[in-house]
Order: structure tokens, then C-alpha cells, then sequence
């Protein structure tokens, strides 16, 4: 039921305030007087000594699923250490399950492996499930489908639940999937005191999360305009690093998979080593660059792309506008700022709104894009 929504992506969209709400309920707890904030997830609680002693997290998944792990690496390798690592982080791989299965790559059993699937039902993922058990690593699921073949099949795992996800576009899956992997992140690192203070923040940024999802749905209307100007482009580039390289890919995948505009995420870091060359007054490019440690190489990433008459769009952090706008013209949409890791939840929904506008705007099918299935069931 759409309810008063036209599409299913758009109800989707802005669901993301109570999905996150769900994805987190009974999860995060709050501490005592002298008791420190943590995290629960019970799918887990009997397994986290193993993870914990394990070699290396390997993340696997398709589309947008690999994107939110993707987007998760970092805080993962940063909040995973612990005492079997002498508190340093665990190694963090990433792979793409179709890719995998044609490298018949490394896995082994000292490797957690951790499959991140919407559907649970996914072809590819699955086939690499079954490789993974076969090379007897501990696996992991991080699934939105109680019952489907991936929870099923996994040692243990998480619930995602974002709820029925009903577009082919995955919206709120991938908001509630980063969120899961922030926890299990928290779960698996070590409460030290060092640690403690970052800890703290994230949960506490967990806990506001909502809200800021809510106000950053504000930007409705302004991403409604920006598609309205985009309307008749063959193309559109989008710029991310560090938390938010995911959100590029993420982002293109969004804009290419509905509107039906060729559209590639770049990694800001890799501009000069090809991408640069596509630039002109003509081609659109997004660049993300909201407040981390990342943010002044990508203000110099924008003067370059400026030196190059880049017709520009930034997303930044409220206030940011002036910082990110020196020395050319851009179009600035301001979003509010979170603790840094989980930045790219708030981040990806102005791209979903503006994938979303532009296809409505181009009159594609919003929810069946062509050629597209929501659950990918064959190799
Ligand atoms: C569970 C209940 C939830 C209840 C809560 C109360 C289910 C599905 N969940 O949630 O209704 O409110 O306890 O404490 O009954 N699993 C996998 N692979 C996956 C996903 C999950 O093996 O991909 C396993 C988990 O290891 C766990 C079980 O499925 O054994 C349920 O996982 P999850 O729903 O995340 O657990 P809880 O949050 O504890
Ligand atoms: O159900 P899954 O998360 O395993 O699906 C993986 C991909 O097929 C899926 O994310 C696909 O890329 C979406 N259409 C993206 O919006």
C-alpha cells in the first residue's frame, strides 16, 4: 500500500525516519549512572568472541548491498580492534559475490564472512555462501528477509528490519544496513577507555540519527529543482572519498538504475589518474564534501575541478556553503552534519531524492525500471 505516496520509492524515501527507528530498536543501550552506552544484537552475542578472533572480515554482496558495506569499511576498520588484535583494527576486504565466484578467491577458515543482502534471496550472493561454507569460514548475514536463503544458511546474522522493501531501487535497505554495520562495529570493538569517548558519540549519533534523516528529507523540494535543471543530461559524475565513496557509488547507482541517465561514481582521490579529463563547462558532477578528515582534499578537489570550469554541485555540512564555494560558481545543497561515519545515511537521501524527481521528471517507471528485477534469483 502506498498510502498517499505515488511511487513505492518515494514512500520508501520517506520512511527512512521509522525504518531507522526499527533497524535499531531494543539495540542500543542506553548505560547507567556508571554503566557504559552499548550495543546488543542478538543474532550475534554467542558468536563475537569467534569474530573477534578471526583473521579479517570479509564483506560480500551485489549493488547496492556492497555499496553499504562499502560505505561501512571504514568505521569498521577503525572501531574493530580488540584485545586477540593487541587493539589494532581487523582487516577489512570487500568483495563483489559474482566476482568471487569467477576468481574462486582466498577464503579461508580463520576469515569471517559477512553476506549483505536485502532480499536474502540474491543468486550471486548465495553461490558465494555456499563457497564460503565450503571453505568452512564463519558466515555472517546481515539480511532485511526473515526466512530467506541467506539468513537461513548463515551461522548466525542480523536482521536488518527496515521492513518490505517494495521498489527495485533499494532505498531504505541501504540507510539500515549501514546502521547494522555500525553496531556490529561498536559489538565487536573493545570498550577501552580510549575508545570510550568515540564510542559514546557514535551511539549517541545512532540515537539522534532519526531526526537529522527528517530534516535532511527537507531538501524535497530543492533536489525537485536541481532535477528539473538536469532533466536532458546524458551524464552525471559523482565525486566521494573516505566514508563517502559509497555515497558516490552509491548515488550514481541510484540516478543510473531509475532515470535511466548514465551516471559513475568516482573516487575523488583517483580525479587526476583519468576522470579529470571528462571535465568541461557542460558535464554535471556532484561532489561530496561534508565535514571529516577528508575535507580539505576535497576542497581542493573542487578548486581543481573549478580551474577546469566544472559545472558543479556540492553537498556539504550546514554552514559549509562559503568554504566549499571559493574561486568559481556551484550549486550548493547543505545538509546537517553527524558524527562522521555515519554521515553517509544522511547523505545518500538527497541523491535518492534527486534520482527519484529525475525520473518521475523523464517519465520512467519509477518502481519497474526497465530490465531490472528487485530480487536478482539467477547467476
Ligand atoms: C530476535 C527476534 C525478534 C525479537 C528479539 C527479542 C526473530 C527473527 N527475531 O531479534 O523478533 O523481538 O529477538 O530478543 O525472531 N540470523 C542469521 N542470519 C541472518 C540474519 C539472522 O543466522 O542473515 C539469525 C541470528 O543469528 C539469530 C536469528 O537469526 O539467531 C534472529 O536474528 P535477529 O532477528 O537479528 O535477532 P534479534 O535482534 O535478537
Ligand atoms: O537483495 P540484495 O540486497 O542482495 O540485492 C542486491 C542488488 O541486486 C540490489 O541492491 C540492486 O543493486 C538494487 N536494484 C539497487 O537499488
Amino acid at each position: 500500500n502506498k498510502g498517499s505516496y505515488e511511487h513505492y520509492m518515494q514512500k520508501e524515501i520517506y520512511e527512512q525516519p521509522e525504518s531507522l527507528t526499527t533497524t535499531m530498536r531494543g539495540r542500543l543501550i542506553r548505560g547507567g549512572s556508571c554503566k557504559a552506552k552499548s550495543v546488543l544484537l542478538g543474532g550475534l552475542k554467542d558468536h563475537l568472541k569467534t569474530i573477534r578472533r578471526s583473521r579479517r572480515i570479509v564483506f560480500i554482496g551485489c549493488g547496492t548491498s556492497y555499496n553499504a558495506a562499502l560505505a561501512s569499511r571504514p568505521f569498521l576498520e577503525e572501531l574493530s580492534g580488540n584485545i586477540f588484535q593487541l587493539l589494532t583494527g581487523l582487516p577489512v576486504t570487500m568483495e563483489i559475490a559474482s566476482d568471487l565466484l569467477d576468481r574462486r578467491g582466498p577464503i579461508y577458515r580463520e576469515d569471517t564472512a559477512v553476506f549483505v543482502s536485502q532480499s536474502g534471496e540474491t543468486a550471486d550472493t548465495l553461490r558465494a555462501l555456499e563457497y564460503a561454507l565450503e571453505n568452512r569460514a564463519l558466515c555472517v548475514g546481515i539480511t532485511n528477509t526473515v526466512g530467506s536463503a541467506i539468513a537461513r544458511n548463515t551461522h548466525c546474522g542480523v536482521h536488518i528490519n527496515a521492513g518490505c522493501e517494495i521498489g527495485v531501487a533499494s532505498t531504505k535497505a541501504y540507510t539500515s544496513q549501514i546502521v547494522v554495520m555500525a553496531m556490529l562495529a561498536l559489538a565487536i570493538g573493545d570498550d577501552t577507555i580510549s575508545s570510550r569517548t568515540r564510542r559514546d558519540a557514535i551511539i549517541d549519533g545512532l540515537y539522534d540519527l532519526p531526526n537529522k534523516v527528517r530534516e535532511v528529507l527537507k531538501l524535497d523540494q530543492e533536489m525537485k529543482d536541481l532535477a528539473k535543471l538536469l532533466i536532458a543530461e546524458q551524464s552525471l559524475l559523482v565525486f566521494g572519498r573516505g566514508y563517502n565513496y559509497a555515497t558516490a557509488l552509491e548515488g550514481a547507482l541510484k540516478v543510473k538504475e531509475v532515470s535511466l541517465m548514465h551516471s559513475e561514481g568516482i573516487l575523488a582521490g583517483e580525479m587526476k589518474h583519468g576522470p579529470l579529463a571528462l571535465v568541461d563547462e557542460n558535464l554535471p558532477i556532484v561532489v561530496i564534501a561534508t565535514h571529516d578528515v577528508c575535507f580539505s582534499k576535497q576542497q581542493s578537489v573542487i578548486q581543481q575541478l573549478h580551474a577546469r570550469k566544472g559545472r558543479l554541485i556540492v553537498i556539504c555540512s550546514q554552514g559549509d556553503s562559503a568554504l566549499v564555494c571559493t574561486g568559481g560558481s556551484c550549486r550548493v545543497v547543505e545538509v546537517p552534519q553527524v558524527e562522521d561515519c555515519l554521515q553517509p545515511v544522511i547523505n545518500i537521501i538527497p541523491l535518492q531524492l534527486l534520482a527519484y524527481h529525475l525520473t518521475v521528471l523523464r517519465g520512467h517507471n519509477v518502481d519497474q525500471p526497465r530490465n531490472l528485477a528487485k530480487s536478482v534469483t539467477t547467476e
